[in-house]
């Protein structure tokens, strides 16, 4: 360890606090605390918000509904937008709620829910936010997807982001950066939710000093640090299409596996793929038998425990990585009995994956050659929480 009151702290927490901007798509203060996302939830809601506040929760699954919880928790009067898991959130519905219903002083958002395998359109929903009800804040979960796709907080006017050292960042679990608007600061001064270790404030003020408030968690810190080199390497059209390639090559080879995505295709997540279980396919069984050949998957949270799988692509992972897994799953489908010609989701993965890494698909515009240039070499932790 060093000393996180010394000059390398202060310069690893500047590198950190400068070159996570451009992967919010804001020109703003970050903020990094020693927490995990959840941390960084709360810490969105207590420094933006007082007890009796209306808040809109928009919950597409259960981190939605965490977030949710968290603002009732603190005292927030929170009405919630439940919308059908695997689904994204309709822009023109919330629209309609705040319309319906005006004053609401905060939205809140998942931007990639985890638990379901769906990427909200954050950009389109915090437009119709801001149409409908220019002055509530927008408060957004990025914990599993800022860093691994194209985010413009500044541009889509969001006001806070949060996003977890674990995911993007391809370090240990232990710290949550947030990010914060004009307004999103200016909230904080008058927020009167309490909060002491996670108040943003007091984190701006030790930034300026080259300091954290409280001890950091420094050798996350220094993973963080190390993440952000390899991701400003392979560079941020690099990122998005290698995870954009690994999504595709995920849900072309479960696809060919047999299995039903669950995500609403038009959202379906870049960063973790769900899968349903087919009927009488006991997820133990299939989990075991994958586990003993080293791929380690998710099973579904909540409501759907048991009922779907999940294949986590975020962060360090290549798509020979992505590869490697469903030819485990094709082999373990093959062994549980299932009729799959052998190698036939493999090489379904693999074209889906070249077409965008060779430019030929649609996606996002960024794919081109080499899109894995730079991708580190440590082997995938592609487990979804
Ligand atoms: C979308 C989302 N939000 C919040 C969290 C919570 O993060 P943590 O488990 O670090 O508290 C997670 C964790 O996976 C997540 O995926």
């Amino acid at each position: 360890m060093i000393n996180h009151r010394g000059p390398e702290f202060a310069a690893m927490l500047a590198r950190i606090l400068d070159g996570m901007k451009p992967f919010f798509g804001t020109t703003r203060d970050v903020a990094m605390l020693t927490c995990a996302g959840s941390g960084g939830l709360e810490a969105a809601i207590v420094n933006t918000l007082s007890p009796g506040d209306r808040v809109l929760g928009v919950s597409i699954g259960s981190f939605g509904d965490r977030f949710a919880k968290i603002a009732g928790i603190y005292g927030a009067d929170v009405t919630k937008v439940a919308v059908e898991w695997g689904q994204a959130a309709d822009p023109a519905a919330i629209r309609d709620a705040l319309l319906a219903n005006p004053g609401y002083k905060a939205v809140l958002l998942t931007h990639n829910e985890t638990s379901t395998g769906v990427m909200n359109p954050i950009g389109d929903l915090a437009a119709a936010i801001r149409e409908a009800s220019p002055d509530s804040l927008i408060l957004v979960d990025s914990v599993s997807g800022l860093g691994a796709v194209p985010f413009e907080m500044d541009a889509w006017g969001v006001d806070v982001v949060v996003t977890g050292s674990q995911k993007a960042w391809m370090a240990a679990p232990g710290l949550a950066m947030i990010a914060a608007s004009d307004r999103g600061w200016a909230a904080t001064e008058t927020a009167r939710m309490p909060r002491f270790y996670l108040d943003i404030r007091t984190h701006r003020e030790s930034a300026a000093a080259g300091q954290t408030p409280f001890t950091p968690a420094i050798a996350v810190v220094y993973q963080v640090d190390e993440g952000l080199r390899l991701m400003q390497a392979e560079g941020r059209d690099g990122i998005f299409a290698r995870h954009e390639a690994c999504a595709a090559a995920s849900r072309a080879g479960l696809q060919a596996l047999g299995f039903e995505l669950f995500a609403d295709p038009r959202f379906a997540s870049k960063t973790v793929t769900a899968a349903r279980l087919p009927d009488g396919h006991d997820w133990k069984v299939f989990n075991g038998a994958i586990k003993s050949h080293g791929v380690v998957l998710a099973g579904g949270q909540g409501k759907l425990t048991g009922k779907i799988f999940r294949l986590g692509h975020l962060g360090s992972v290549t798509v020979d990585e992505i590869l490697g897994a469903i030819a485990v799953l094709e082999r373990v489908s093959i062994e549980q009995g299932r009729r799959i010609e052998a190698g036939l989701a493999v090489g379904a993965a693999q074209a889906a994956a070249l077409a965008i890494q060779t430019g030929g698909a649609s996606g996002t515009g960024s794919a081109g050659p080499g899109a894995t240039a730079g991708t580190p070499s440590e082997p995938a932790a592609a487990v979804p929480a």
